[in-house]
Protein backbone atom coordinates (compact mmCIF):
# COMPACT_ATOMS: atom_id res chain seq x y z
CA UNK A 1 0.00 0.00 0.00
CA UNK A 2 1.53 3.28 -0.98
CA UNK A 3 1.43 6.39 1.59
CA UNK A 4 -1.03 8.07 0.10
CA UNK A 5 -3.87 4.88 0.34
CA UNK A 6 -2.73 3.96 3.89
CA UNK A 7 -5.63 4.40 6.34
CA UNK A 8 -5.48 7.72 8.68
CA UNK A 9 -7.19 5.60 11.17
CA UNK A 10 -7.08 2.85 12.33
CA UNK A 11 -8.72 0.43 16.11
CA UNK A 12 -6.01 -0.78 17.65
CA UNK A 13 -5.25 -2.13 21.20
CA UNK A 14 -4.41 0.26 23.41
CA UNK A 15 -0.76 1.77 24.63
CA UNK A 16 0.53 3.23 27.34
CA UNK A 17 0.60 6.43 25.47
CA UNK A 18 -3.21 6.54 24.34
CA UNK A 19 -3.72 6.41 27.87
CA UNK A 20 -1.76 9.37 29.08
CA UNK A 21 -3.02 11.08 25.69
CA UNK A 22 -5.49 13.87 27.33
CA UNK A 23 -8.68 11.60 25.61
CA UNK A 24 -11.90 13.25 27.09
CA UNK A 25 -15.31 12.80 25.80
CA UNK A 26 -16.91 15.36 28.63
CA UNK A 27 -18.39 12.09 30.83
CA UNK A 28 -15.66 12.20 34.10
CA UNK A 29 -16.65 8.00 34.91
CA UNK A 30 -15.25 7.37 30.88
CA UNK A 31 -12.71 9.77 30.74
CA UNK A 32 -11.22 8.73 34.54
CA UNK A 33 -11.66 5.28 33.28
CA UNK A 34 -9.47 5.65 30.09
CA UNK A 35 -6.58 7.83 31.81
CA UNK A 36 -6.45 5.23 34.77
CA UNK A 37 -7.67 2.21 34.39
CA UNK A 38 -8.72 0.70 30.78
CA UNK A 39 -4.88 0.53 29.89
CA UNK A 40 -3.99 -1.78 33.29
CA UNK A 41 -7.42 -3.56 33.34
CA UNK A 42 -6.54 -4.20 29.31
CA UNK A 43 -3.66 -6.33 30.47
CA UNK A 44 -4.76 -7.89 33.27
CA UNK A 45 -7.46 -9.69 30.80
CA UNK A 46 -10.12 -7.63 32.52
CA UNK A 47 -11.75 -5.71 29.77
CA UNK A 48 -9.80 -5.40 26.39
CA UNK A 49 -9.75 -1.69 25.24
CA UNK A 50 -9.31 -0.65 21.62
CA UNK A 51 -9.02 2.95 20.85
CA UNK A 52 -9.57 4.09 17.28
CA UNK A 53 -6.20 6.41 16.67
CA UNK A 54 -5.45 8.66 14.34
CA UNK A 55 -2.26 8.16 12.38
CA UNK A 56 -2.74 11.30 9.95
CA UNK A 57 -1.05 14.51 10.78
CA UNK A 58 -3.81 16.58 11.42
CA UNK A 59 -3.21 18.00 14.36
CA UNK A 60 -6.65 19.11 14.70
CA UNK A 61 -7.74 16.14 15.87
CA UNK A 62 -6.49 13.86 18.61
CA UNK A 63 -4.53 10.73 19.23
CA UNK A 64 -7.00 9.03 20.07
CA UNK A 65 -10.11 10.08 18.50
CA UNK A 66 -12.36 7.22 20.91
CA UNK A 67 -12.27 4.04 22.65
CA UNK A 68 -14.27 1.02 23.55
CA UNK A 69 -14.17 -1.57 26.06
CA UNK A 70 -14.98 -5.71 25.87
CA UNK A 71 -15.11 -8.13 27.66
CA UNK A 72 -17.51 -11.49 28.35
CA UNK A 73 -20.66 -11.38 30.29
CA UNK A 74 -24.10 -13.81 30.65
CA UNK A 75 -27.63 -12.14 30.68
CA UNK A 76 -30.80 -14.21 32.06
CA UNK A 77 -32.12 -16.05 29.44
CA UNK A 78 -35.88 -15.13 29.37
CA UNK A 79 -34.48 -11.32 29.10
CA UNK A 80 -33.29 -12.28 25.38
CA UNK A 81 -35.66 -15.05 24.56
CA UNK A 82 -37.82 -13.13 22.58
CA UNK A 83 -34.89 -11.85 20.04
CA UNK A 84 -34.86 -16.00 19.37
CA UNK A 85 -36.57 -18.39 17.10
CA UNK A 86 -35.46 -21.85 19.42
CA UNK A 87 -36.48 -21.62 22.95
CA UNK A 88 -33.49 -21.43 25.15
CA UNK A 89 -32.31 -23.43 28.25
CA UNK A 90 -33.30 -21.17 31.61
CA UNK A 91 -29.20 -20.56 32.66
CA UNK A 92 -27.85 -17.17 32.06
CA UNK A 93 -26.66 -16.79 28.63
CA UNK A 94 -22.98 -15.72 27.08
CA UNK A 95 -23.05 -12.53 25.49
CA UNK A 96 -19.98 -10.05 24.99
CA UNK A 97 -20.33 -6.68 26.54
CA UNK A 98 -19.24 -3.48 25.28
CA UNK A 99 -18.48 -1.84 28.60
CA UNK A 100 -17.73 1.73 27.65
CA UNK A 101 -17.66 2.99 24.47
CA UNK A 102 -17.30 6.64 23.90
CA UNK A 103 -15.99 9.85 21.58
CA UNK A 104 -13.25 13.03 22.05
CA UNK A 105 -15.45 15.75 22.31
CA UNK A 106 -12.98 17.47 19.49
CA UNK A 107 -14.06 14.77 17.43
CA UNK A 108 -17.74 13.91 17.18
CA UNK A 109 -20.04 13.80 14.64
CA UNK A 110 -17.95 12.47 11.94
CA UNK A 111 -19.06 9.17 12.61
CA UNK A 112 -16.31 7.58 14.93
CA UNK A 113 -18.42 6.46 17.40
CA UNK A 114 -20.45 3.85 14.59
CA UNK A 115 -16.93 3.26 13.32
CA UNK A 116 -16.03 2.35 16.97
CA UNK A 117 -18.95 0.00 17.43
CA UNK A 118 -19.12 -1.33 13.52
CA UNK A 119 -15.43 -2.38 14.81
CA UNK A 120 -16.26 -4.28 18.31
CA UNK A 121 -19.12 -5.94 16.37
CA UNK A 122 -16.78 -6.93 14.23
CA UNK A 123 -14.33 -8.53 16.79
CA UNK A 124 -17.45 -10.35 18.59
CA UNK A 125 -18.71 -11.89 15.37
CA UNK A 126 -15.34 -13.43 14.70
CA UNK A 127 -15.37 -14.78 18.27
CA UNK A 128 -18.74 -16.13 18.62
CA UNK A 129 -16.74 -18.27 15.76
CA UNK A 130 -14.63 -19.91 18.90
CA UNK A 131 -16.80 -19.52 21.68
CA UNK A 132 -20.49 -19.74 22.93
CA UNK A 133 -21.66 -15.80 22.33
CA UNK A 134 -25.46 -15.38 21.56
CA UNK A 135 -25.29 -11.64 21.01
CA UNK A 136 -23.97 -8.14 22.49
CA UNK A 137 -24.99 -6.09 25.04
CA UNK A 138 -24.16 -2.36 26.40
CA UNK A 139 -25.38 -0.60 29.04
CA UNK A 140 -26.53 2.89 28.00
CA UNK A 141 -25.87 5.81 30.67
CA UNK A 142 -28.76 8.16 29.25
CA UNK A 143 -31.15 8.89 27.03
CA UNK A 144 -28.47 10.35 24.35
CA UNK A 145 -26.94 6.78 24.79
CA UNK A 146 -29.92 4.89 24.54
CA UNK A 147 -30.54 6.50 21.04
CA UNK A 148 -27.60 6.22 19.31
CA UNK A 149 -27.57 2.45 19.92
CA UNK A 150 -31.19 1.83 18.95
CA UNK A 151 -29.75 3.46 15.82
CA UNK A 152 -28.05 0.56 14.96
CA UNK A 153 -30.60 -2.21 16.15
CA UNK A 154 -29.68 -2.69 19.86
CA UNK A 155 -33.11 -3.10 21.93
CA UNK A 156 -33.44 -2.33 25.95
CA UNK A 157 -33.93 -5.33 28.50
CA UNK A 158 -35.33 -3.30 30.77
CA UNK A 159 -38.13 -0.73 30.77
CA UNK A 160 -36.66 1.68 33.10
CA UNK A 161 -33.62 2.66 35.10
CA UNK A 162 -29.99 3.83 34.59
CA UNK A 163 -27.64 2.14 33.11
CA UNK A 164 -29.93 0.76 30.35
CA UNK A 165 -28.98 -2.86 29.09
CA UNK A 166 -29.77 -3.14 25.82
CA UNK A 167 -29.03 -6.49 23.38
CA UNK A 168 -28.38 -7.25 19.49
CA UNK A 169 -28.49 -10.79 18.89
CA UNK A 170 -24.99 -12.41 16.84
CA UNK A 171 -27.45 -13.25 13.97
CA UNK A 172 -28.79 -9.66 13.90
CA UNK A 173 -24.94 -8.48 13.63
CA UNK A 174 -23.54 -10.98 11.14
CA UNK A 175 -26.15 -9.95 8.81
CA UNK A 176 -25.61 -6.03 9.58
CA UNK A 177 -22.08 -6.49 8.75
CA UNK A 178 -22.43 -8.07 5.38
CA UNK A 179 -21.17 -6.90 2.55
C1 LIG B 1 -22.57 8.62 21.70
C2 LIG B 1 -21.24 8.95 21.00
C3 LIG B 1 -20.29 7.76 21.14
C4 LIG B 1 -21.52 9.22 19.52
O1 LIG B 1 -20.29 9.47 18.84
P1 LIG B 1 -20.20 10.29 17.46
O2 LIG B 1 -18.93 9.93 16.81
O3 LIG B 1 -20.44 11.73 17.69
O4 LIG B 1 -21.44 9.68 16.64
P2 LIG B 1 -21.50 9.34 15.09
O5 LIG B 1 -21.00 10.51 14.30
O6 LIG B 1 -20.81 8.05 14.82
O7 LIG B 1 -23.07 9.19 14.86
C5 LIG B 1 -23.66 8.00 14.40
C6 LIG B 1 -25.17 8.13 14.57
O8 LIG B 1 -25.50 8.25 15.97
C7 LIG B 1 -26.26 9.46 16.19
N1 LIG B 1 -25.82 10.05 17.45
C8 LIG B 1 -24.61 10.50 17.77
N2 LIG B 1 -24.60 11.00 19.01
C9 LIG B 1 -25.85 10.87 19.47
C10 LIG B 1 -26.47 11.22 20.68
N3 LIG B 1 -25.81 11.82 21.68
N4 LIG B 1 -27.79 10.94 20.82
C11 LIG B 1 -28.48 10.35 19.82
N5 LIG B 1 -27.94 9.99 18.65
C12 LIG B 1 -26.64 10.25 18.48
C13 LIG B 1 -25.87 10.35 15.02
O9 LIG B 1 -26.89 11.33 14.76
C14 LIG B 1 -25.76 9.35 13.89
O10 LIG B 1 -27.08 9.00 13.46
P3 LIG B 1 -27.50 8.86 11.91
O11 LIG B 1 -26.96 7.52 11.48
O12 LIG B 1 -28.99 8.89 11.95
O13 LIG B 1 -26.87 9.99 11.17
C15 LIG B 1 -20.60 10.24 21.60
O14 LIG B 1 -21.55 11.27 21.61
C16 LIG B 1 -20.05 10.08 23.01
O15 LIG B 1 -18.90 9.67 23.18
N6 LIG B 1 -20.84 10.40 24.05
C17 LIG B 1 -20.38 10.36 25.42
C18 LIG B 1 -20.14 8.96 25.92
C19 LIG B 1 -21.38 8.08 25.83
O16 LIG B 1 -22.48 8.48 26.17
N7 LIG B 1 -21.16 6.83 25.33
C20 LIG B 1 -22.23 5.86 25.09
C21 LIG B 1 -22.62 5.02 26.23
S1 LIG B 1 -21.37 4.41 27.26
Amino acid sequence: MSPAEAPIYATVRIESEDAASGFRCGKHALDDYFARHALANDLAGIGRAYVLRRFGDDETLPRVLGYYTLSMASVASEGVAAAFVKKLPRYPMPVALIGRLAVDERARGRRFGEKLLVDALHRVVNASDLLGCLGIVVDAKDEAAERFYAGYDLVPLQAEGWPRRMFLAIATAKSALEP
